[in-house]
């Protein structure tokens, strides 16, 4: 009978990632941990509490990553545990993150470390963080501190987690502590600092490992005009999508400042970044006049929509996003891809498909180095709380169990067997084999 197999490079990383605040717990340093108290800020009030328990046992879903055979984790460090107060660094805490990343490497499992995954300790809220120049400083100093503890145990460096998505969701959207604070104002304020901030710590990382790879995490969508638009609507959705998806990279890419009010050069950041870590989830329609706010959420009436509304499964995009990445020249690690699914209802599917975008793109040589499936297990969803499940594992907040979602499983083989094949489709994604794997096997179709 045929079978098909895509088979993926013997040196692809197969790993999963989650963020310090959504799975350590307990984060009460943190600006989160304090926002969170607050009536109506996180959907039902919920709480992150213990989250997903990792500040006690990261370990049991070591174990977890290890059996799916994942070679390769994506973390975050929580600078409100590191640096508690301003240059007061807590030994101990530095001391747990070394265990846990000692913990991969005995599993197999490469750790890649983000610096900054959404979350700021208090007292740099106090100082204004990214409003006030003093931030870089401090990042700077939190980075070296970082480094010299830590760094020969982290290969792959992220230093700043979806800058433009921080921007929005803090300072316009107001979804992020400390809710709308300063505007527009605030937002192209903080823009040149966190560019500074990641110049800063990647010189830093680079003058102490120089053989660490470090790069940034973009979220990236596919942001275009709904088909049969006007000439304006595409040409406006074009520059929102450069807005949102490329500004970032240029300025990284050529160390220019850009923004409405004039063009900059910011000391450092040219070619600051040795690859590109792209968070791909979803694509948005652009119009022109912008009716009900930037994006459009009504889908075409044949999209799949995940829980929630978080929006249109396509995946596609990936591999468009990916084609749109070929001129910086840079390696690409998929450092986040995942679906919000409680029941895995479309996740096994997700998964197929885009790795399978993947796998396209590999074929043309392009440059994609390793995926980091969104995520491991369960965890706290910022705003969302515990209302969008995106765990390969199923978790109860409250007992702290675990279960394997069917996902998982899948997942589980295709990482063991380096490729994607009829076979899975079979038994996880039966869909698929009258798409991706058309004629390739028979489909039983009787009850
Ligand atoms: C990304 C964030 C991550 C998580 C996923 C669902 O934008 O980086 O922390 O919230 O979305």
């Amino acid at each position: 009978m045929a079978r098909a197999q895509l088979l993926f490079p013997k040196d692809f990383l197969w790993g999963t990632a989650t963020a310090a605040y959504q799975v350590e717990g307990n984060n009460r340093n943190s600006d989160w941990w304090a926002w969170e108290q607050g009536d109506g800020r996180i959907l039902h009030n919920q709480k992150s509490g213990l989250a997903s328990n990792w500040w006690a046992n990261a370990e049991q879903d070591l174990d977890i990553a290890a059996e799916m055979g994942n070679n390769a984790h994506r973390l975050s460090l929580e600078w409100s545990r590191i640096e508690p107060e301003p240059s007061v660094f807590d030994a101990a805490a530095l001391g747990r993150y070394r265990e846990i990343l000692q913990g991969m490497h005995q599993r197999g499992i490469e750790p890649m470390v983000t610096l900054h995954h959404f979350s700021n300790p208090l007292w740099l809220v106090e100082k204004g963080d990214f409003n006030s120049a003093v931030v870089v400083d401090y990042f700077r100093r939190y980075t070296a501190k970082v480094v010299d503890v830590l760094g020969d145990l982290i290969p792959k460096w992220i230093t700043i987690n979806e800058p433009m998505v921080y921007i929005f969701m803090r300072y316009l959207n107001g979804a992020f502590p400390v809710g709308q604070h300063r505007g527009w104002t605030g937002a192209l304020g903080a823009i040149p600092n966190l560019l500074r901030c990641h110049a800063a710590a990647y010189h830093t990382i680079k003058e102490r490992r120089p053989e660490a790879l470090v790069g940034v995490a973009k979220n990236m969508a596919v942001l275009q005009a709904r088909p049969g638009s006007t000439a304006l609507s595409r040409w406006w959705a074009g520059r929102v999508s450069w807005l949102f998806n490329h500004m970032w990279l240029d300025s990284l890419a050529n160390g220019r400042l850009y923004l409405p009010v004039g063009r900059r050069t910011i000391p450092h950041l040219a070619g600051s970044y040795d690859f590109i870590g792209l968070n791909y989830y979803t694509r948005f329609y652009v119009n022109f006049p912008p009716r009900g706010g930037l994006l459009s959420d009504r889908w075409e009436p044949d999209a799949v929509v995940s829980d929630g509304n978080y929006g249109e499964i396509y995946p596609a995009g990936l591999f468009q996003i990916i084609e749109s990445l070929l001129p910086y020249k840079k390696p690409i690690y998929i450092t986040e891809n995942g679906v919000p699914d409680k029941d895995d209802r479309l996740r096994p599917s997700f998964l197929m498909t885009h790795l399978r975008e993947i796998w396209r793109a590999l074929s043309f040589c392009y440059p994609v180095m390793g995926y980091y499936h969104w995520s491991l297990v369960d965890n706290f969803e910022w705003d969302r709380g515990w209302t969008q499940r995106f765990g390969l594992i199923e978790l109860n907040p409250e007992t702290q169990e675990r279960t394997w979602r069917e996902s998982g499983r899948l997942y589980q083989e295709i990482c063991r067997s380096r490729s994607l094949t009829s076979r899975q489709a079979e038994k996880y994604a039966p869909e698929l084999l009258q798409t991706i794997f058309r004629g390739e096997a028979p489909v039983d179709v009787s009850p």
